[in-house]
């Protein structure tokens, strides 16, 4: 399997002068890795899943430069070809690119989940997302109920957040 590290500093260039969104996917990524571990993803739908997370939030520089904005949706749409650039450009395989593609344009969408690397993803977003926007203990409580679907992801949610 190819070496992620590459593509990190890459992402860490495209955040220059940003920590806060390079923080951002550091954390998440290193969630999503953990998660899938414990979950025992086979190896391929492991690398899909952390490349994803590297990426996952490469959308918002397009999203801001042409819109102004950089809502979930907006990033959903302007990531995938970003980040097929990128992963390209690296020489990432086709079948990679593929579907870390698709997780990049679906991670603010909560049906139709179609695999655990995308359930995955979903969870390590929320479990950095809930702390850094500093949402209410209910708020926490209705993602572990609606969102969280793996044994791993959920005891960190709880542990993280506990009363
Ligand atoms: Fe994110």
């Amino acid at each position: 399997m190819k070496d992620n590290n590459i593509l990190i500093t890459e992402m860490i260039r495209y955040y220059a002068g940003d920590p806060k969104r390079i923080q951002h996917f550091i954390k998440v990524y290193t969630f999503a890795k953990m998660i899938g571990e414990k979950e025992k993803l086979p190896a391929g739908e492991q690398f899909i899943l952390e490349t994803a997370a590297i990426v996952h939030d490469i959308g918002i520089k397009p999203a801001e430069e042409k819109f102004g904005q950089c809502g979930g949706k907006l990033q959903e749409k302007e990531g995938p070809a970003a980040a097929q650039k990128l992963l390209t450009a690296l020489g990432y395989p086709e079948k990679v690119i593929a579907r870390v593609c698709y997780l990049v344009g679906h991670h603010h969408t909560y049906d139709g989940i179609d695999g655990m690397d995308y359930q995955i993803l979903v969870e390590a977003d929320f479990l950095v997302n809930l702390y850094e926007d500093g949402v209410s203990g209910e708020a926490v409580e209705r993602a572990g109920e609606k969102i969280f679907r793996t044994k791993s992801g959920t005891d960190i949610l709880e542990t993280m957040f506990q009363k």
